[in-house]
């Protein structure tokens, strides 16, 4: 469920027009509703009574300083993959200690920055990556929290560039070496064993192998709990969200209305299945999600430019691009596509949906059939708050989209729209290219 809804023929972020928004501060720009967060937040721990749960809010999805301190304001910890989030948590007000640090290569100054403001735990991927950390800790007369990720072989259905549980992704130690990598860990004087985690993919949308996850290693996590006493099991993040249906998602009618066998998941079925699995070990509980906390409670709002009209395919040619939303043109993605300003009587139209940078790539949606826009007309890509700006570049020296964060009938602009100076600051042409010195001779006029 979500707050982005038609109030007569205008669509709303909770009670914000849309065309408001864009209005203010220009096209494309994300805009975000923290009642949408507040409610997946909830959710999520409401959903799991009775257990020890910390949210470790995973930043990458969607790091605006402005939604951090809303996360942190409802108690969420963090999952940070870089010393860069490492500082946008500290930016924002959040608690560091109630987070923890991801990440297959993390350099040795990210290690410190990590220890130096008191991180939770370090998720450590590798061996050698032990030894760094019980290095680093060393050399600073601390010793280092730490957590071994662990690699349940486990099929998480999903796209094959964000499952990350199998035996062939890059991520974790096998179960069947993760008793030696912990022996190993419990050897090196300046490591703390704190806890296990595993996180098998991302956009799961059921519930079956997350249960087989927790079901594979939790008698390891009762051996470690034994042989070590750690004090918690992170089960990772990876709950997915309505992409195809998204606007109508935002009803409970929408989810009452389907049937049960097609039901996506839900943080209630997510806690039925997990809570009693999870309960019996005694431990605290981290969760990692971000698409979750995040996806459906961001749109990106983009004008039309041009409707052109082929031969047999229609273009909608709109002021956003891959730059600003690459997700379509990296994972085919779907996200639904809907009008600002809805109105029925116009007739239908099939158009690919593209952004204006010079290559195919930069499509958003082939065919799609959508009401029929004209120039200057807004659009909304809904399901655009994870994975979004965060995930934007530079391409075709556009700058970084905007942000604003709705809250109830209050909105404000919590990233401005990245200027052309901005973007060129840190460029210089060097003194050697310089006309004179160069040996380049001018054209001749
Ligand atoms: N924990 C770990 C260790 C992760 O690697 C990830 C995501 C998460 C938690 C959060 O997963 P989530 O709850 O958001 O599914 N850019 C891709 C998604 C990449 C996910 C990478 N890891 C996309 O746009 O679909």
């Amino acid at each position: 469920m979500h707050h982005f809804h038609y109030t007569g023929q205008d669509l709303h972020c909770e009670s914000v027009d849309l065309a408001a928004v864009a209005k203010l501060y220009g096209t494309p720009t994300y805009v975000y509703s923290a009642a949408t967060m507040t409610d997946n937040f909830s959710r999520l721990q409401r959903n799991l009574p009775g257990l020890d749960v910390q949210i470790c809010y995973a930043m990458k999805a969607c790091s605006n300083l402005a939604v951090l301190r809303h996360f942190s304001n409802l108690g969420a910890g963090f999952d940070l993959v870089s010393g860069g989030e490492l500082r946008r948590v500290l930016a924002a007000g959040g608690n560091v200690r109630a987070s923890v640090f991801a990440g297959v290569g993390k350099t040795e100054a990210e290690i410190r920055l990590g220890l130096e403001n008191g991180i939770y735990a370090f998720h450590v991927e590798s061996e050698p990556e032990l030894a760094r950390i019980n290095h680093v800790a060393g050399q600073m007369g601390v010793r280092a929290p730490i957590a071994i990720r662990i690699n349940p072989d486990v099929d998480a259905h999903t796209h094959a560039k964000i499952t990350t549980g199998k035996s062939d992704n890059k991520f974790g130690i096998p179960l069947k070496n993760a008793m030696a990598a912990y022996e190993a860990a419990s050897k090196l004087k300046n490591l703390r064993i704190r806890g296990v985690q595993m996180h098998i993919g991302s956009q799961l949308t059921e519930v079956g192998p997350f249960v087989e996850a927790v079901k594979k290693v939790s008698p390891f996590v009762t051996e470690l709990k034994a042989a070590y006493g750690i004090e918690y099991f992170s089960i990772g993040g990876g709950m997915g969200i309505v992409y195809r249906d998204a606007l109508a998602s935002g009803q409970a009618a929408w989810w009452d209305a389907q049937p049960a066998d097609k039901r996506p998941l839900t943080p209630e079925v997510y806690g039925a299945a997990l809570a009693p699995l999870l309960a019996p070990l005694g431990v605290k509980i981290l969760l990692e999600h971000g698409r979750f906390m995040v996806g459906n409670a961001g749109v990106l709002l983009a004008r039309v430019e041009h409707l052109k009209r082929g031969a047999g395919k229609n273009f909608l040619i709109v002021d956003a691009a891959m730059n600003d939303l690459v997700r379509p043109a990296m994972y085919d993605s779907y996200h639904e596509i809907v009008p600002v300003h809805r109105d029925s009587s116009r007739r239908a139209l099939v158009a690919d949906v593209v952004g204006p940078i010079c290559e195919s790539g930069d499509c958003f949606a082939k065919d799609r059939p959508l009401q029929d826009v004209g120039e200057g007309e807004l659009v909304a890509f809904m399901s655009a708050g994870a994975y979004g700006h965060v995930m934007a570049s530079r391409y075709n020296t556009r700058g970084m989209p905007a942000e604003v964060l709705v809250n109830g009938s209050a909105f404000e602009l919590v990233n401005a729209r990245e200027t052309f100076e901005q973007m060129i600051a840190g460029e210089k042409i060097p003194a050697f290219l310089s006309i004179a010195d160069s040996g380049v001779r001018k054209p001749d006029r």
